[in-house]
C-alpha cells in the first residue's frame, strides 16, 4: 500500500499562511471505537484514544480548530443506546488536557455552533457517525453535511479505513485539502513491510475461532511466508482435516475440504505448515482447569480449548529464527486464565524476538497488551485495525486510502 499521492498532515502543519493550517476547522476522522465493558459502560482498552493524540496534538498547535470524527459499535438504526462517544471523549480529555465538547449530533446546527465557539484549548467531538445510518451506506448528501463543517480533512482512523463509509470515503473526496494522520501513515508503512518484499524467513502465526474468517489472509500468505503456524479453534479443523478425533472440541465441518487443499497448497510450495502437536483440555469452556494432551490422544468428552507446552516450543522456535513476524487472532480462549498460557507465551517470545514484528488488531492485540507493557514494547508494530489490517495484508483496495489520493475533487 503505497502512500505515493497522499498528502501528509505534517505538511500541511508545517506550510505558512493561507496554505497552512492556522485558524482553518480541520476535521479528523479518528477510530474510537473502543471496546466498551458490558456492564458499566466503562473503556476497557483506550489504545485507540491514545494512539490518534499525536495528530490530535499537531493539528491543535498549528492553531487550528479541530473537530474529530468516529463511529461506535454497530448501532441498530434508530437505536443509539450506550454507543454515545461521550466516554471517549472524557478519557480523551483526561489524557490531553484538552477540553472536549460534544454535540448531540454530528452533522446540522448543533456542532455547527460547537465549532463556531471554539476557543483555544477546546476540541468538538462529533456524536457517533453511525447514528445515521448514511454513513455506512457511503452517502454523499450525508457526506456534504459533514463538509460544511470542515476546511480540512485528515484520517487517521486506520481501523476504518477498509469501509467505504461515508466518512472515509465519500467526504474526502470533497474536500481539496485532505492528507493522512501519524497514525494512518504509521501503520501503513509498518504493515507494507509485510507485503512488500518482507525479510525472510517470514513466518505467521494465525489463530482465533473459524478458518472460515481467515480464508482470504490465508490464501495470501501462502504466497509470501515461509512458515505457516496455526493454532486457536481454526486449528482443530486442520487436525480434523488429517484424521484425528478431537472429541468435543470446536471444529468447522464444512471447512473441513478448505482445510485440506490449504494444506496441500502449502505442501507444494514448500511452506513449512506448523499445526499443535499438543493441547489443553477440559471438559467445557467453563471449565477453570485444563490438562494437557496430544492431539493424537484427546481424552474422551474433551475439548482443546489451547494449545500445549510442546506446540507452544514449536512455534516459539519458529518466531525466533525469523526475521519477519505477523501474528493474528489469540491461541486459545485466553480470556479464561487456565487456557491463556498459549496466547500470552506467543506475545512473550515475540516480544523478545529479533526480527521485525508486528500484531493485527483485534484480540491478539489485546492480549499482548494484557500481557503487559514490557511485553507490549518489544513489539515492533501493534496495529490499532483488525479488520483493515487483514485486508491490507490480503492486498485489497482500501477505499479510505485511495480517496485519500490527489486525484479531482468530486464538485
Ligand atoms: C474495527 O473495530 O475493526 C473498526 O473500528 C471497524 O469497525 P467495524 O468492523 O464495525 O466497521
Amino acid at each position: 500500500m503505497k502512500l505515493t499521492g497522499i498528502r501528509s498532515v505534517e505538511d500541511l502543519a508545517a506550510a505558512g499562511g493561507a496554505a497552512g493550517l492556522s485558524g482553518k476547522r480541520v476535521f479528523i476522522r479518528v477510530d474510537f471505537n473502543v471496546p466498551l465493558d458490558k456492564k458499566t459502560g466503562k473503556i476497557t482498552d483506550d489504545s485507540r484514544i491514545r494512539e490518534a493524540i499525536p495528530t490530535i496534538k499537531l493539528v491543535m498547535e498549528a492553531g487550528a480548530k479541530v473537530i474529530l470524527a468516529s463511529h461506535l459499535g454497530r448501532p441498530k438504526p434508530g437505536k443509539t443506546e450506550g454507543l454515545s462517544l461521550e466516554p471517549c471523549g472524557g478519557r480523551l480529555s483526561e489524557l490531553t488536557g484538552y477540553e472536549v465538547h460534544l454535540p448531540d449530533d454530528c452533522v446540522g446546527d448543533s456542532p455547527k455552533k460547537v465549532i463556531y465557539d471554539l476557543r483555544a484549548g477546546q476540541i468538538c467531538l462529533l456524536e457517533n457517525l453511525r447514528f445515521h445510518e448514511e454513513e455506512e451506506k457511503d452517502d454523499e448528501g450525508f457526506a456534504r453535511q459533514l463538509a460544511e463543517l470542515c476546511d480540512v480533512y485528515v484520517d487517521d482512523a486506520f481501523g476504518a479505513v477498509h469501509r467505504a463509509h461515508a466518512s472515509v470515503h465519500a467526504l474526502p473526496r470533497l474536500m481539496r485539502e485532505r492528507a493522512a494522520g501519524l497514525l494512518l501513515q504509521k501503520e501503513l508503512k509498518a504493515l507494507t513491510r509485510l507485503v512488500d518484499r518482507p525479510e525472510k524467513p517470514y513466518v505467521a502465526v494465525l489463530g482465533g475461532a473459524k478458518v472460515s474468517d481467515k480464508i482470504d489472509v490465508v490464501e495470501a500468505l501462502l504466497n509470501v511466508v515461509d512458515t505457516l503456524c496455526i493454532g486457536g479453534a481454526m486449528a482443530n479443523t486442520f487436525l480434523a482435516a488429517q484424521g484425528k478425533n478431537l472429541q468435543k472440541s470446536r471444529i468447522e465441518e464444512d471447512k473441513l475440504p478448505l482445510a485440506r487443499t490449504i494444506m496441500s497448497k502449502a505442501r507444494d510450495r514448500g511452506i513449512q505448515l506448523l499445526l499443535p502437536v499438543d493441547a489443553v483440555v477440559a471438559s467445557s469452556i467453563d471449565a477453570t482447569q485444563g490438562e494437557p494432551a496430544s492431539v493424537d490422544a484427546i481424552p474422551e468428552g474433551t475439548m482443546a480449548l489451547d494449545i500445549g507446552p510442546r506446540s507452544i516450543e514449536q512455534f516459539g522456535q519458529a518466531i525466533e529464527r525469523a526475521k519477519t513476524v505477523f501474528w493474528n487472532g489469540p491461541m486459545g480462549l485466553f480470556e479464561t486464565p487456565a487456557f491463556s498460557k498459549g496466547t500470552f507465551d506467543v506475545a512473550r517470545i515475540m516480544s523478545g524476538a529479533s526480527g521485525f514484528t508486528v500484531v493485527g488488531g483485534g484480540d491478539s492485540a489485546a492480549a499482548v497488551k494484557q500481557a503487559g507493557e514490557q511485553i507490549a514494547k518489544g513489539f515492533d508494530h501493534i496495529s490499532t485495525g483488525g479488520g483493515a489490517s487483514l485486508e491490507l495484508i490480503e492486498g485489497k483496495r482500501l477505499p479510505g486510502v485511495e480517496a485519500l489520493r490527489s486525484a479531482e475533487v468530486s464538485e
